[in-house]
């Protein structure tokens, strides 16, 4: 079974397509209830025969991601973490809310989705994919407060490999750059997305570079924008 978070939008929506047809067992989860059930009636509708559950889920709230997993019938085979939002601008100019925002839906978000993962499946031989972004490898200017929760999840992924060194268990981080989404919209930054790669053409080689062999596995994939 996949679990696939973000799913309700952008790159999450794209690869529940990619593993459906694949014939995967699903488990998606986003947090707006309509966007969610939307994805899984259009999953569902092109991929007769393959069982998508959902449950909307808020990520950076404990109990809500507690009863995520509660919910879930076996340990997933794979973790797909899409979850998370952006918001841009020069520092001086963001907003405490907006800042708060962010820090909440991707490193909160991320911490509190892996801390529980762990306790519940380091003994498992469970992938846990987490999407960053290229701004967790480069600094720019006008994203630092997006670079730093981004650069966050990164140390909490490299630190988090050495605790779970000999167990079954692996984490494999995803650095996409830009794709044309909502994220934009959602974030406020008004750009021109036409030269972006869309979310199925992001997905699609996500889920080529996931394959793995009995003894080897690729940890790290970054896919740039030409
Ligand atoms: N688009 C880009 O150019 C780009 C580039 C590099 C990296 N990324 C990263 O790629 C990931 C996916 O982005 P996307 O482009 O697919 O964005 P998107 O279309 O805006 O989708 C974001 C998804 O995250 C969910 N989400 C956000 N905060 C959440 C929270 N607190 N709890 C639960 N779910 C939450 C949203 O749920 P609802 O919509 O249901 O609220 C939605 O399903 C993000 O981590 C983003 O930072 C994006």
């Amino acid at each position: 079974m996949y679990l696939i978070t973000g799913a309700s939008s952008g790159l999450g929506a794209a690869l529940s397509h990619e593993y459906a047809a694949d014939g995967q067992q699903l488990y998606l989860t986003g947090r707006d209830e309509a966007k969610l059930s939307q994805v899984v009636d259009d999953v569902s509708r092109m991929n007769k025969g393959v069982t998508i559950q959902s449950k909307s889920a808020v990520l950076n709230d404990p109990s809500s991601v507690t009863a995520l997993l509660d919910s879930l019938p076996h340990a997933p085979k794979t973790v797909i973490h899409c979850a998370g939002s952006g918001y841009f601008g020069a520092l001086a100019e963001q907003t405490s809310e907006g800042i708060i925002n962010l820090v909440n839906n991707n490193l909160t978000a991320t911490l509190l989705l892996l801390s529980e993962l762990v306790r519940r499946y380091q003994d498992e031989p469970t992938r846990v994919v987490i999407v960053l972004s290229t701004a967790a490898l480069q600094a720019k200017a006008g994203e630092s407060s997006y670079c730093a929760v981004k650069w966050a999840i990164k140390g909490l992924i490299e630190s988090l490999r050495l605790e779970l060194k000999g167990k079954p268990m692996s984490l494999i981080a995803v650095y996409p750059g830009g794709m044309a989404t909502e994220f934009w919209q959602t974030s406020g930054k008004k750009l021109n997305t036409t030269g972006f790669m869309s979310a199925a053409e992001a997905a699609s080689m996500i889920k080529q570079a996931l394959l793995s062999s009995e003894h080897g596995y690729i940890s790290d994939v970054t896919i740039n924008r030409r």
